[in-house]
């Protein structure tokens, strides 16, 4: 079998790795890749979807994998199947669930899955009129895709008003902030869940829980992950038989009844509360970094899961009763302004853990940094302890020019 993953991440690192161990696949080939792609397969610099549906046709490509959401809300796998390739993503419509926040919402507040109360505005005066009688925090989230960084948590109306302005009027995410969705603030802590899809049911995996923020102590900016665990340990079984009721359920029903169903994999971004278990929002793709603590969990062939799905078989999802924990080494600076290009030494000591690369490209036989997220270290243990101790001895040899992590990953 010959497989192409679209995408540059960790993710995509992890997803390698575990499609690695399968005899079947003869060749890998990644859009466009990193340093831990490269070395188990073959990266290629392309990224317009008509190339590179060409290049799968032209390369007998069997299974198309998409990692990242604008390949999807741009419609690739829409493109492949006309060609009748076969992958594995939703559709550009489905794609929105993503990729429009007012989408989203409309369908999360029709089938009554539970939400955040929210109004969505297209225009900057009557967005401006209502928060001033909301109560604060209040969220202000750009619809559009805005590299997560389109999510504002205001703490009174002059914020609000600021946020606004910044999306709506200086439009500093493009066309993403033309459209805003306002919602109510809830309190309480995060989980991810990642569910497969067979174009009819839906199937869940273990909680993971991601650490978006970038110091310790989730202190300071948002970031695209600094690390993550699973299962997730504030996350019971409680409520997941709220998610199960309340959203997963609804939002099968939405998805067959809305002509959305997709086989692909679904994201919820969960915020448990006192009330109960809350959905912030679908991506229609494998978290990241979540897919490098879930992956080495997951005890069936992901092959075989993913080729079911397609299939329209059901699948009955196994992981290992362990924990897994994976630390996210930055550039110096991230999530701000950072530089690239940085030697990284040293991952050939690591002993106890895997050395996923994220941005970090191969050139010549030396590894240098290329990206905010440079390389994951990701371990696995019969406690949380043992997992973040592996992966915090690794790191101690594996180094960068202004490199950093945070120190309490896996740490409760
Ligand atoms: P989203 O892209 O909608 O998941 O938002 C990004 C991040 O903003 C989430 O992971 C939360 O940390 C935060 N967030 C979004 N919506 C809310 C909300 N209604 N209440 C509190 N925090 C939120
Ligand atoms: N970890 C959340 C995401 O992949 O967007």
């Amino acid at each position: 079998m010959r497989v192409l993953i679209v995408g540059n991440g960790g993710r995509e690192s992890a997803i390698a790795q575990k499609l690695n161990e399968d005899q079947r696949i003869t060749k890998m080939y990644f859009a466009h890749g990193n340093a831990t792609t490269e070395q188990l397969g073959e990266n290629i610099y392309e990224k317009d979807i008509d190339k590179l549906k060409h290049f799968a046709i032209q390369h007998k490509v069997d299974m198309t994998i998409v990692g990242p959401e604008a390949p999807l809300v741009d419609g690739l796998v829409d493109e492949f199947k006309k060609a009748d390739l076969c992958v594995f993503g939703p559709s550009k419509k489905a794609a929105s669930l993503e990729g429009s926040k007012a989408f989203s919402k409309k369908f999360m507040q029709t089938y009554n899955i539970k939400t955040a109360r929210a109004k969505t505005f297209d225009a900057y005066n009557e967005a401006v009129e209502y928060v001033k009688d909301e109560k604060y925090p209040l969220v202000i989230k750009a619809s559009g895709l805005a590299g997560g960084k389109g999510v504002v948590i205001c703490e009174n109306e002059q914020e609000a008003e600021a946020t606004l302005h910044d999306f709506m009027i200086k439009r500093i995410f493009g066309d993403a902030g033309i459209q805003v969705v306002i919602e109510e603030h809830l309190k309480g802590f995060e989980a991810s869940i990642i569910a497969f899809s067979n174009g009819e049911k839906l199937f869940p995996c273990i909680s993971a829980k991601d650490y978006k923020k970038v110091g310790n102590g989730d202190k300071g900016a948002n970031t695209g992950g600094m690390g993550s665990v699973a299962p997730s340990p504030e996350y019971t079984a409680e409520h997941q038989a709220d998610f199960e009721k309340n959203i997963l359920a609804p939002t099968v029903e939405g998805l067959k009844k809305e002509g959305l169903s997709f086989k692909g994999f679904i994201f919820f971004g969960l915020m448990v509360t006192k009330n109960g278990t809350y959905l912030l929002e679908y991506n229609m793709r494998l978290g990241d970094p979540e897919t490098q603590v879930l992956l080495p969990l997951l005890e069936n062939n992901l092959l075989d899961v993913i080729q079911d799905c397609i299939d329209g078989k059901n699948v009955e999802l196994k992981f290992k009763n362990q924990k897994a924990v994976c630390l996210v080494m930055c550039s110096g600076g991230y999530p701000k302004n950072f530089e690239t290009g940085f030697e990284i030494r040293g991952t050939e000591k690591v002993k106890h853990s895997q050395v996923l690369f994220a941005g970090a490209r191969m050139q010549g036989d030396k590894i240098l940094s290329d990206g905010g997220r440079v390389l994951n270290i990701v371990a696995t243990g019969d406690t949380y302890d043992e997992a973040r101790k592996k992966v915090y001895e690794d790191a101690v040899p594996v180094d960068f020019d202004y490199g950093f992590y945070r120190d309490d990953i896996g740490k409760f």
